[in-house]
């Protein structure tokens, strides 16, 4: 099977993870984390880096450091990955539903104004399969309307919007390192922010709130939580950052060798890269045109036979049993693009000559 998305690992990881065993720091404190969250900040460019046990509880995390809570309203894509909206209700705020624009399957900047109401807290883009919101659209939403920004950046990690990496425009940008994405600590994320105080509060809400008083006991002023990456994970983090750079360009290479093989079949439409940004195509992800001889989920079924891994679009989360009654604009795009798009295998360790079987399976379709 040529698998969607697996981890690469193939550098300094066991090294690093077997120093944390020998040395017994293999627990929530130790130099891998201090480590891990400086060459983060350093290579997306930001202030602060605060790194957690997953990107569900950076963004949890997140809305929390900014005080968004019950009676906010919080304006989400529904095209994906549900975490950003179960975060959204943690903290006890509504997420309201923008749809998306249909060349890039991401939040629609020029669909957010009509959705705000004096209730409206906050702004979550979420840039997925590597795409980029319309960050410039979306920061003078916010500023016009003093709203947060939290961005999504989980899947756009390598991804540049006008010079900045994807994850450091907004007020926070926060990431996960789960197993298939582009690099991995098994399960981690980490909060990013260039509001040094913010990030203080994020380190501190993050490790229990824990005030250390000299020849006492804990304690603590605020009802903090754990979202401490253990020192184990966070050493393997180090070493996949390490490699991080070769990764963005295999993964773009990858991308571009997609487009030569595919561009041209009628009723496909493929990936973009617009002006100004530098996509990291996370996984490589096209849209099944109703012309097309065979439907998306038929396409599905094809591409299992033949030994091929992929994936449908998100299903969006508006349709969802919790969150049927929310909020949200017309979502047609959302829902449209839903039934259409598909993932392609997108591994760094992908061969040229699988992607060519890939694309020859849906030309001869
Ligand atoms: C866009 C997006 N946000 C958040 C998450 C959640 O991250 P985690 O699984 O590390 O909690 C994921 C996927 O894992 C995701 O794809």
């Amino acid at each position: 099977m040529i698998p969607l998305c697996v981890p690469e690992i193939k550098g300094n990881e066991w090294k690093y993870i077997k120093e944390c065993l020998d040395t017994n720091w293999v627990s929530s404190v130790g130099s891998y984390v201090d480590k891990f969250e400086r060459d983060f900040a350093k290579f997306v460019g930001s202030k602060s880096a605060v790194v957690t046990v997953n990107g569900t509880s950076a963004l949890h995390l997140a809305l929390e450091v900014l005080g968004i809570g019950e009676g906010d309203e919080v304006i989400v894509p529904s095209m994906t990955f549900i975490a950003p909206v179960n975060a959204v209700k943690y903290v006890g705020a509504e997420p309201v539903f923008v749809d998306i624009c249909r060349d890039t399957f991401v939040m629609d900047a020029d669909k957010i104004e009509e959705l705000i109401t004096p209730k409206t807290k906050a702004i979550l883009p979420v840039h997925i399969y590597g795409n980029i919101v319309d960050m410039d659209k979306v920061m003078e939403i916010a500023n016009k309307y003093n709203l947060y920004v939290i961005e999504d950046a989980t899947e756009s990690l390598g991804s540049i919007y006008k010079g900045k990496h994807t994850g450091t425009i907004g007020h926070i940008g926060c990431f996960s390192f789960n197993g298939n994405k582009l690099i991995t600590t098994g399960a981690g994320g980490m909060l990013v922010t260039n509001d040094e105080q913010l990030g203080k509060k994020a380190k501190f809400l993050s490790t229990q709130s824990k005030v250390t008083l000299e020849n006492k006991g804990f304690y603590h002023t605020d009802i903090g939580f754990n979202f401490r990456m253990p020192n184990i994970l966070a050493a393997m983090g180090c070493a996949q950052l390490e490699n991080i750079e070769e990764y963005i360009k295999i993964k773009r290479e990858n991308a571009s060798f997609y487009y030569e093989l595919l561009k041209g079949i009628e009723n496909i439409t493929l990936p973009i890269e617009k002006s100004q940004t530098r996509n990291v195509f996370w996984l490589y992800s096209i849209l099944i045109e109703d012309g097309f001889p065979v439907s998306r989920d038929e396409l599905i079924k094809i591409m299992f036979e033949e030994g091929i891994e992929t994936r449908p679009f998100f299903i969006p989360v508006h349709t969802m049993p919790p969150y049927k009654n929310c909020r949200c604009g017309d979502l047609s795009i959302t829902d449209e693009v839903s039934l259409k798009g598909i993932n392609l295998p997108s591994s760094v360790s992908l061969k040229k000559e699988e992607i060519k079987k890939i694309c020859e399976v849906l030309r001869n379709i």
